[in-house]
Protein backbone atom coordinates (compact mmCIF):
# COMPACT_ATOMS: atom_id res chain seq x y z
CA UNK A 1 0.00 0.00 0.00
CA UNK A 2 2.87 2.16 0.01
CA UNK A 3 2.25 4.19 -2.95
CA UNK A 4 -1.68 4.70 -1.90
CA UNK A 5 -1.15 8.37 -0.29
CA UNK A 6 -2.49 8.89 3.21
CA UNK A 7 -5.33 10.89 2.90
CA UNK A 8 -6.25 8.48 -0.37
CA UNK A 9 -5.68 5.83 2.49
CA UNK A 10 -7.79 7.31 5.11
CA UNK A 11 -10.35 8.09 2.36
CA UNK A 12 -11.11 4.67 0.94
CA UNK A 13 -11.47 3.11 4.68
CA UNK A 14 -14.05 5.67 5.96
CA UNK A 15 -15.90 4.16 2.49
CA UNK A 16 -16.02 0.69 3.49
CA UNK A 17 -16.64 1.63 7.30
CA UNK A 18 -19.79 3.37 5.77
CA UNK A 19 -21.12 0.17 4.41
CA UNK A 20 -19.95 -2.47 7.21
CA UNK A 21 -22.94 -3.75 8.51
CA UNK A 22 -24.18 -4.25 5.17
CA UNK A 23 -24.34 -8.37 4.19
CA UNK A 24 -22.78 -7.81 0.67
CA UNK A 25 -21.26 -3.99 0.87
CA UNK A 26 -19.09 -4.72 -2.23
CA UNK A 27 -20.83 -2.59 -5.13
CA UNK A 28 -21.62 0.05 -2.55
CA UNK A 29 -17.68 0.52 -1.70
CA UNK A 30 -16.50 0.47 -5.34
CA UNK A 31 -19.11 2.88 -6.63
CA UNK A 32 -18.33 5.64 -3.74
CA UNK A 33 -15.03 5.06 -4.28
CA UNK A 34 -15.34 5.24 -8.43
CA UNK A 35 -17.74 8.74 -7.59
CA UNK A 36 -15.28 9.82 -4.74
CA UNK A 37 -11.74 8.94 -5.62
CA UNK A 38 -12.26 8.90 -9.20
CA UNK A 39 -10.85 5.30 -10.70
CA UNK A 40 -10.61 1.99 -9.00
CA UNK A 41 -6.55 1.13 -9.76
CA UNK A 42 -5.22 -1.90 -8.69
CA UNK A 43 -3.48 -0.58 -5.11
CA UNK A 44 -6.91 0.58 -4.18
CA UNK A 45 -8.46 -2.63 -4.70
CA UNK A 46 -5.99 -4.83 -2.86
CA UNK A 47 -6.54 -2.44 0.25
CA UNK A 48 -10.35 -2.77 -0.20
CA UNK A 49 -9.53 -6.43 0.12
CA UNK A 50 -7.43 -5.76 3.03
CA UNK A 51 -10.39 -3.80 4.96
CA UNK A 52 -13.13 -6.47 3.77
CA UNK A 53 -11.98 -9.48 3.51
CA UNK A 54 -13.33 -9.55 -0.15
CA UNK A 55 -10.59 -11.32 -2.31
CA UNK A 56 -8.91 -8.80 -5.24
CA UNK A 57 -10.08 -11.48 -7.65
CA UNK A 58 -12.91 -11.01 -6.87
CA UNK A 59 -12.91 -7.29 -6.84
CA UNK A 60 -10.72 -7.33 -9.88
CA UNK A 61 -13.59 -8.97 -11.27
CA UNK A 62 -16.22 -6.28 -10.56
CA UNK A 63 -14.21 -3.55 -11.58
CA UNK A 64 -13.82 -4.92 -15.14
CA UNK A 65 -16.95 -6.27 -15.42
CA UNK A 66 -18.85 -3.03 -14.97
CA UNK A 67 -17.65 -0.37 -17.68
CA UNK A 68 -19.28 2.53 -14.60
CA UNK A 69 -15.80 1.51 -12.91
CA UNK A 70 -12.49 2.39 -14.27
CA UNK A 71 -8.90 1.16 -13.30
CA UNK A 72 -7.78 4.43 -14.62
CA UNK A 73 -8.15 8.19 -14.12
CA UNK A 74 -11.46 9.59 -16.38
CA UNK A 75 -11.59 12.71 -17.87
CA UNK A 76 -13.78 14.93 -17.38
CA UNK A 77 -16.37 15.07 -19.74
CA UNK A 78 -16.75 11.02 -19.99
CA UNK A 79 -18.47 10.60 -24.12
CA UNK A 80 -19.77 7.60 -24.30
CA UNK A 81 -21.00 6.11 -27.52
CA UNK A 82 -23.75 3.22 -27.16
CA UNK A 83 -23.14 0.06 -29.00
CA UNK A 84 -25.75 -1.67 -28.28
CA UNK A 85 -27.89 -3.32 -31.48
CA UNK A 86 -30.28 -0.50 -31.97
CA UNK A 87 -26.95 2.29 -31.97
CA UNK A 88 -24.91 -0.19 -34.21
CA UNK A 89 -27.41 -0.77 -36.97
CA UNK A 90 -27.79 3.26 -37.01
CA UNK A 91 -24.39 3.55 -37.39
CA UNK A 92 -22.97 4.03 -34.01
CA UNK A 93 -19.72 2.36 -34.83
CA UNK A 94 -18.97 5.30 -37.09
CA UNK A 95 -19.88 7.64 -34.47
CA UNK A 96 -16.86 6.00 -32.21
CA UNK A 97 -14.18 6.22 -34.94
CA UNK A 98 -15.15 10.33 -35.27
CA UNK A 99 -14.87 10.72 -31.93
CA UNK A 100 -11.44 8.90 -31.42
CA UNK A 101 -10.38 10.73 -34.85
CA UNK A 102 -11.09 13.64 -33.10
CA UNK A 103 -9.95 13.40 -29.94
CA UNK A 104 -7.03 11.36 -31.12
CA UNK A 105 -7.60 8.44 -28.87
CA UNK A 106 -9.42 5.25 -28.77
CA UNK A 107 -11.94 3.79 -27.07
CA UNK A 108 -11.34 3.47 -23.37
CA UNK A 109 -8.61 5.89 -23.71
CA UNK A 110 -8.50 9.96 -21.85
CA UNK A 111 -7.24 12.63 -23.40
CA UNK A 112 -3.41 14.15 -22.12
CA UNK A 113 -4.63 17.22 -21.23
CA UNK A 114 -7.83 15.41 -18.86
CA UNK A 115 -10.33 16.56 -20.55
CA UNK A 116 -11.83 13.55 -22.32
CA UNK A 117 -12.17 9.92 -22.05
CA UNK A 118 -14.39 7.83 -24.81
CA UNK A 119 -15.85 5.27 -24.14
CA UNK A 120 -18.06 2.77 -25.66
CA UNK A 121 -21.66 1.55 -23.64
CA UNK A 122 -23.82 -1.40 -23.99
CA UNK A 123 -27.82 -0.65 -24.73
CA UNK A 124 -28.15 3.01 -22.22
CA UNK A 125 -32.01 2.94 -22.70
CA UNK A 126 -32.57 5.02 -25.01
CA UNK A 127 -33.15 2.83 -28.47
CA UNK A 128 -35.26 5.08 -29.82
CA UNK A 129 -32.98 8.11 -29.55
CA UNK A 130 -30.31 6.25 -31.73
CA UNK A 131 -27.13 6.40 -32.07
CA UNK A 132 -27.64 7.51 -28.35
CA UNK A 133 -24.16 9.09 -26.61
CA UNK A 134 -24.24 10.11 -23.07
CA UNK A 135 -21.80 12.81 -22.01
CA UNK A 136 -21.32 12.20 -18.02
CA UNK A 137 -24.54 10.94 -17.79
CA UNK A 138 -26.73 13.55 -20.08
CA UNK A 139 -27.94 11.63 -23.38
CA UNK A 140 -27.60 13.32 -26.68
CA UNK A 141 -29.59 11.88 -28.93
CA UNK A 142 -29.50 10.56 -32.95
CA UNK A 143 -25.36 12.01 -32.58
CA UNK A 144 -24.55 11.67 -36.80
CA UNK A 145 -20.74 11.84 -37.38
CA UNK A 146 -21.25 15.51 -38.91
CA UNK A 147 -22.06 16.82 -35.22
CA UNK A 148 -19.54 14.63 -33.19
CA UNK A 149 -16.85 17.81 -33.96
CA UNK A 150 -19.57 20.50 -32.69
CA UNK A 151 -19.83 17.95 -29.48
CA UNK A 152 -16.22 18.56 -28.50
CA UNK A 153 -15.96 22.39 -29.62
CA UNK A 154 -18.91 23.14 -27.42
CA UNK A 155 -16.96 21.10 -24.83
CA UNK A 156 -13.80 22.82 -25.42
CA UNK A 157 -15.74 26.28 -25.08
CA UNK A 158 -17.54 25.59 -22.38
CA UNK A 159 -14.41 24.78 -20.40
CA UNK A 160 -12.36 27.78 -21.51
CA UNK A 161 -15.08 30.17 -20.03
S1 LIG B 1 -29.10 0.18 -28.09
FE1 LIG B 1 -28.35 2.19 -27.77
S2 LIG B 1 -29.77 3.00 -26.41
FE2 LIG B 1 -30.46 0.99 -26.65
Amino acid sequence: MAHLQAHAVKQITEICERYKNERTPLMMILSDIQKEYGYVPLEVQELVSTLTGVPVSEIYGVVTFYSFFSLTPKGKYVIGVCLGTACYVKGAQLVVDKFAEILGIQAGETTEDGLFTLDVLRCVGACALAPAVSINGKIYPAVGVDQCAKIVNDLREKEAE
